[in-house]
């Protein structure tokens, strides 16, 4: 299994396997098939070019070359809450779950955020019942900082968590011992 940001080339992988996210989960997510389904590649393809800033990316899993796992990294471009990124539209296939490639995709975001200046908290959105996700937010030490109620329509309840670097901080033995980061060095630590 390998985690790298996505390009251009990777447009087409990256419809099918969110198109398949939109049917299968269609609470997990904000879009919804029917508006996403004819989108054309040109215009997936500039939404999967990382953004020269690094405030725009979309991260994938892959196995054995193929596309099994998405997660979007966003940034916002206003000064006020450009200390905060959001994660988005994170799915992978059912076959390949609980293999660790959630964790995986969102360390390899968390890793980006920390090699940007400036960003200093990951806000993380998730359905109430969506048990799955909300197992991985907890284990990442995500926090709870809000409730949105009948937010993709009626009777529908989000949880909004963040993940600071205070939170980061306290969690690191934990991911490092789970590899999600490298062991600090004793010089990075001093
Ligand atoms: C949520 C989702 C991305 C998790 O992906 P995944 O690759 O299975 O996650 P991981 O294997 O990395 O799981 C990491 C941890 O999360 C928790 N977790 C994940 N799936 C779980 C489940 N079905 N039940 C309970 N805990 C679960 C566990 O603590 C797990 O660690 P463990 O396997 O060592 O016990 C996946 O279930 C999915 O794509 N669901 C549909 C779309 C969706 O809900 N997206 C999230 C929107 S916020």
């Amino acid at each position: 299994m390998r985690v790298r940001q996505l390009t251009p080339d990777d447009a087409a992988a990256y419809q099918r396997l969110r198109l398949q996210g939109l049917q299968e989960s269609p609470t997990a997510f904000s879009a919804s098939y029917s508006a996403e389904a004819d989108r054309p590649l040109s215009e997936i393809a500039v939404r999967v070019t990382p953004a020269p800033d690094g405030s725009l990316c979309v991260f994938g899993a892959f196995a054995s070359e193929n596309l099994v796992g998405i997660l979007a990294f966003v940034r916002p471009a206003r000064e006020k809450l450009r200390h905060g990124a959001e994660l988005a539209g994170m799915y992978v296939a059912p076959e390949f779950r609980r293999r660790g490639l959630g964790r995986a995709l969102v360390d390899a975001a968390l890793a980006h955020a920390r090699s940007l200046p400036g960003v200093r908290q990951l806000k993380l959105t998730v359905n109430a019942a969506n048990a799955p996700a909300r197992a991985l937010h907890k284990m990442l030490g995500a926090i709870e900082v809000g409730r949105k109620r009948d937010y993709y329509g009626p009777g529908d309840e989000r949880i909004v968590a963040k993940i600071d670097r205070a939170i980061f901080e306290q969690m690191r033995p934990k991911y490092e011992r789970l590899g999600f980061i490298p062991p600090r060095t004793a010089e990075a630590a001093a």
